[in-house]
């Protein structure tokens, strides 16, 4: 996904675009740029790369000017080169995109036949030509002209230099929130670019559009129809977005994990009742007895928190599950039948997939209930019924706290369903007093830390490693498995232990770690023979085991140990050491561990 900022009304406008660009360049970071209307025109100025680069073409340009609008950019059409970079102009339109416009190819070809020449490959641009020939004298009514003939999915900011102070804003699919300030208005597609500089927010909706103007912003949709919007404050500050002395902000978000669990569970847990409060779940206790299945609907690492969440609410509730990739689910002829529930997990609240699938969840009758972690976002808005999982906000790109936070939540929407049903009260306040001990518990192993980076040092060097587990564990090893990927590119898959046998096997020999998840469970005997396996064929076994283990201890070539805790909890400690593992390795590799090549935070495009 990439980055939208705009602003209005301050001599700084230049310096307020880049801080925000620096605030959002998690989200996207091949090129970026600048447009900013002057007395004598506008200035637009592109790099390749990331901000440091656009400062750097922008050293000796004059930057005054009051109004402008920039991009970083995440490539999906088109090389990440400083062509293809936004913003886009045609004539005196400049024109930022966050999205895909699907039919560009035919609209380009009728543009190029009223003689428009493009530069570019995107199809962004396509649109900054499409508005310059719509307009006649008023940008917020070519901004609408134009989005009436796209398809596609946009949030988008435009400028005209003959409309020196205003900024068009319009968003389809593609999240954009305004800034609303004393005599400086802004314009984001993330609050945290512009959280410096006010706390007054508005988000918008799909199909609306905003003009900002230094003394004012005005909201309507895209047929021109005012739309009274409702300004939000903004209660988390900008230290939390900080890396507070962590070398990155994914080690910081690692370590932060026992007080993210802890504010995850903050007010919602009645141990003595051994049950749950979730104040954002408006179901009746008849309708949550009711509940016959559950569709659990995620990408990526939010996927695997879902697949955590089977093995918990089926175990524990006595409710069918099934996990589905929502990129999957949308296109399929789902099944939604009487009493199916349908958790909606993302971090973001953005990602596209999910989005689509949560609608046509809705759309069959399936009741949805969105767990996400940022406050306002799409799928927060558009649930009914939702769980914040109050992580904080999460800048590294490898998803890590927000994984722990929201298999904290699954659990606790387990025991809430669970009591509802068949889990007894004593059962479920056993679980709530272990879930107080659980950030205890955590911070023991991130203690381990460095014990973590000797082993980081064995393997840095290696192409492969396989992650195994079984039961809740299995999940664990797909999400260790993907964190080592996204960040050090090295080869790692996860596997049910016991499926090893059934291909993976022919992979191991000297030059193949395999990290073992082997808690003491009722698996365990099962996982020592796994292990045993990997032995005898020469594999260099990392294992991750309870306290006090020595069966497994003694056929690994390490060892890291966690504290011992109910299963049900248990892989909120065992995703721990998969995390520092990843980031010690990438570290030593050299690797943009924030900013891993290729990837996005979120991702707003299918
Ligand atoms: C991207 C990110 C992943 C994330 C996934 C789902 O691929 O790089 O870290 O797990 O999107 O994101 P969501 O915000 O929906 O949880």
């Amino acid at each position: 996904m990439c980055g939208i900022v705009g602003v209005t009304g301050t001599p700084d406008a230049a310096e307020v675009l880049l801080e925000g660009l620096k605030r959002l360049e998690y989200r996207g970071y091949d090129s970026a740029g600048i447009a900013l209307i002057r007395g004598d025109g506008q200035l637009v100025v592109k790099e390749k790369g990331k901000i440091k680069s656009l400062e750097g073409a922008l050293v000796g340009e004059d930057l005054t000017g009051t109004t402008g609008i920039a991009h970083t950019r995440w490539a999906t059409h088109g090389a990440p080169n400083r062509i293809n970079a936004h913003p886009h102009r045609s004539g005196n339109v400049a024109l930022v995109h966050n999205g895909i416009i699907e039919n560009y190819a035919a609209l380009k070809v009728q543009l190029g036949k009223k003689g428009h020449i493009f530069e570019s490959d995107t199809d962004t641009e396509v649109l900054a030509h499409l508005v310059d020939d719509f307009y006649d004298g008023d940008l917020t009514l070519a901004v609408q002209r134009a989005l009436g003939v796209v398809e596609g999915a946009f949030g988008i900011a435009v400028t005209h230099v003959a409309e020196p102070d205003l900024v068009v804003g319009a968003r389809k699919g593609s999240p954009l929130v305004v800034g609303v300030g004393n005599g400086v208005n802004y314009l984001a597609s993330d609050v945290a670019a512009i959280m410096g500089h006010t706390r007054q927010v508005i988000y918008l909706d799909d199909g609306e559009m905003v003009t900002l103007r230094p003394e004012g912003i005005q909201t309507m949709n895209i047929n021109n129809e005012a739309v009274t919007k409702e300004i939000q404050e903004i209660t988390w500050d900008l230290g939390q977005i900080q890396k507070g002395g962590y070398e990155h902000f994914m080690l910081k978000e690692i370590f932060e994990q026992p007080q993210t669990i802890r504010d995850s569970f903050r007010g919602r847990i009645l141990p003595d009742q051994g049950d749950v409060k979730l104040g954002g779940i408006q179901l009746t206790d008849w309708e949550l007895r009711n509940v016959r299945r559950i569709i659990i609907l995620a990408c990526g690492t939010s996927w695997h928190a879902g697949l955590v969440g089977e093995y918990l609410f089926e175990e524990y509730a006595h409710i069918p599950v099934e996990v589905e990739y929502a990129s999957e689910f949308r296109y399929r002829n789902p099944i939604i039948e009487p009493g199916t529930l349908c958790l909606t997990i993302s971090q973001s609240g953005e990602t596209i997939d999910t989005l689509e699938a949560m609608r046509e969840a809705k759309r069959k009758g399936a009741k949805v209930i969105g767990i996400t972690n940022v406050v306002g976002s799409t799928i927060a808005r558009e649930t009914e019924c939702g769980v914040y999982i109050h992580a904080g906000p999460e800048i590294g790109v490898a998803s890590t706290k927000a994984f722990t936070s929201q298999v904290t939540i699954l659990a606790m929407l387990t025991i809430l369903l669970g009591r509802r049903g068949h889990l007894n009260a004593d059962r479920g306040t056993q679980m709530l007093r272990e879930l107080e001990r659980i950030p205890d518990l955590v911070q023991k192993v991130l203690d381990q830390s460095e014990a973590i980076r000797e082993i980081a040092k064995v393997y840095a060097d290696h192409s492969n490693c396989l992650y195994l587990g079984r039961g809740v564990n299995f999940p664990i090893a797909l999400e260790g498995a993907l964190k080592l990927k996204e960040i050090s590119y090295i080869h790692a898959e996860g596997y049910p232990a016991a499926e090893m046998k059934h291909g993976p096997i022919a992979l191991i020999d000297p030059q193949m770690p395999v990290v073992v998840i082997a808690t003491k469970d009722g698996s365990y005997d099962k996982i020592v023979g796994n292990v045993q396996e990997v032995r005898a064929r020469d594999g260099k076994i990392i294992s991750i085991v309870t306290e006090g283990d020595t069966e497994i201890a003694a056929l690994s070539d390490h060892v890291i140990t966690i504290p011992d805790t109910m299963n049900f909890w248990m892989p909120l400690l065992s995703v721990v050491p998969l995390q520092l593992l990843a980031y010690h390795i990438a570290v030593i590799r050299g690797e943009d561990v924030d900013q891993p090549r290729n990837l996005a935070k979120a991702v707003t495009v299918e």
